[in-house]
Formats: structure tokens, C-alpha cells, sequence
């Protein structure tokens, strides 16, 4: 399976988002084999962006929520309150949110295993900055978030946690970082999984790739077997480039006879 993510950040409004979800249901028409698609509006566009994708295979994913079901948290959001309008995936973590918003380890941590405890998928985006690859410490960095991220985390039954690699330097940059070095990261990630949740199956535990995904060079990450999916930024809310993403997942999972 390959699974797709797109991530519209606070690009779009409510009416827009209504007709980019009804574009992206028509990215999906008359293909036999598609992937698994999750579409993360902006909070406010949720419940009507739900009412287009209500009786389709897309899910729809939150950008963010609390770590509490209710109480004086002025401007948060809950996982109850995103079940309300459908929601069942949350991005956390994301490089925007650490760096804009300051969100800390510590606070990632605390969401993950919230928002895993009331039966949603997680997101966990993680990734090092320019400085730090070009530092060499590209590992290092990601083995830290991931260790402070997943400690005490246990991924029971069907239970799902998707890790996103998304290279700080690659986000809207236009620059993608290359097949090759995505492979490594993700074999190492893979790798440091296997560690972390011996005896859980590596569907349970996607690893995703972000980071200036398009049209165009989405069918070489899909084709690899060490990529699971892709979480797209700016490619998602253009629809013939979103058009041409699904078109190559469908590509892969044809060739992959799945
Ligand atoms: P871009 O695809 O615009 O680089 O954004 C990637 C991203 O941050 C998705 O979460």
C-alpha cells in the first residue's frame, strides 16, 4: 500500500477547501487502484470539507490538537472535537509548528500518546535542519525526536503510527532531497523501529517522505519499496499536480500488482 497525505497548512479558507476536496474525489474517479489518501484542511474547513469526502475512501486528518479532552485551553482543539467532524489522523509535530510555534519535544510526546489513547493515527513528522545535516547529524537528530516522541508509545492490534520524514531544508523549497538519500534515512528510521516496537509490523508503522513532493518527481519516491507514502505541502492544493501524484501512486501499485 502507498499512502498519500496532503497537508493544505493554512493555505485555503472554507470555500476553497470545499473545491479542492471535490477536485481531489475526482483525482480518484475511474481508477482501479488507488492509494490510501488522508486530507488535512485547516480546523475550520473540517466539517464542511467532511461533508464531500463523507461517503469516499479519503480520510481526513487534522493539522494539529490538544493533549486534554476538554478545560481552560483557550484557542486549542481535541481529539473529541475533531472526532466530531470525522477526523481520524493528526499531524504532530511538524517542523512549522516546532519552529513557529516553539512545540517542544516534550509536547509532542504528550499528543502522540494522547491522541493514540482515544483510537486516532498519528502523524509524527521528524526531520533535521539545514545546519544539522550539513553537520552530519541528520541521524542523530532524528533518532533523538523519534526516541523522545515514541517513549512509552505501545502500537497494539490495528493500531497505526505514521512517521513522516520531512527534511526541514526540502519544506517548500522547491529542492527535494534526493531518492537516494531518503532511502537511507528511511532504512535507518526502518531499522531504529524494529528496535522500538520489536514484533510490530512495518504497515503499522508507515514511513512517509515530505519535502517538495510534485507531479514530477513523486513516481520515483512511490516506486520505492522503502517509501510508503508521501505527506505533500504545496503540490496538494494545485490540483493537476495532485492529479499527477495519485496517477503515479495508481502507476506503483499497478506495477506492484497490490
Ligand atoms: P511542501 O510539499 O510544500 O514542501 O511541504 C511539505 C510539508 O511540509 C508537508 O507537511
Amino acid at each position: 500500500m502507498k499512502t498519500l497525505i496532503a497537508n493544505w497548512k493554512m493555505n485555503v479558507g472554507i470555500r476553497e477547501s470545499v473545491a479542492l476536496a471535490r477536485g481531489t474525489l475526482l483525482t480518484l474517479r475511474g481508477r482501479k487502484l488507488i492509494p490510501e489518501l488522508v486530507i488535512c484542511p485547516s480546523t475550520i474547513a473540517l466539517s464542511e470539507v467532511r461533508k464531500v469526502v463523507a461517503r469516499s475512501s479519503v480520510s481526513l486528518g487534522a493539522q494539529n490538537v490538544f493533549w486534554e479532552s476538554k478545560g481552560p485551553y483557550t484557542g486549542e482543539i481535541s481529539t473529541r472535537m475533531l472526532q466530531e467532524v470525522g477526523v481520524s489522523y493528526v499531524i504532530l509535530g511538524h517542523s512549522e509548528r516546532r519552529q513557529e510555534l516553539h512545540e517542544t519535544d516534550e509536547m509532542i510526546h504528550k499528543k502522540v500518546l494522547y491522541v493514540l489513547s482515544e483510537q486516532m493515527t498519528p502523524i509524527l513528522c521528524i526531520g533535521e535542519s539545514k545546519q544539522q545535516r550539513e553537520a552530519g547529524q541528520t541521524q542523530e537528530v532524528i533518532r533523538a525526536q523519534l526516541i523522545s516522541a515514541l517513549s512509552q508509545v505501545y502500537v497494539r492490534g490495528s493500531e497505526r503510527v505514521l512517521i513522516a520524514y520531512e527534511p526541514v531544508w526540502a519544506i517548500g523549497s522547491g529542492e527535494a532531497s534526493s531518492v537516494g538519500e531518503v532511502i537511507e534515512i528511511h532504512q535507518y528510521i526502518r531499522s531504529f523501529l524494529q528496535e522500538l516496537f520489536p514484533g510490530v509490523s512495518s504497515q503499522q508503522l508507515p514511513i512517509l517522505y515530505g519535502g517538495s513532493v510534485d507531479g514530477e518527481n513523486a513516481y520515483g519516491f512511490l516506486r520505492e519499496e522503502m517509501i510508503d507514502g508521501l505527506l505533500i505541502g504545496g503540490a496538494s492544493i494545485k490540483i493537476n499536480q495532485f492529479n499527477d501524484i495519485v496517477e503515479a501512486a495508481g502507476e506503483v501499485l499497478e506495477a506492484q500488482g497490490t
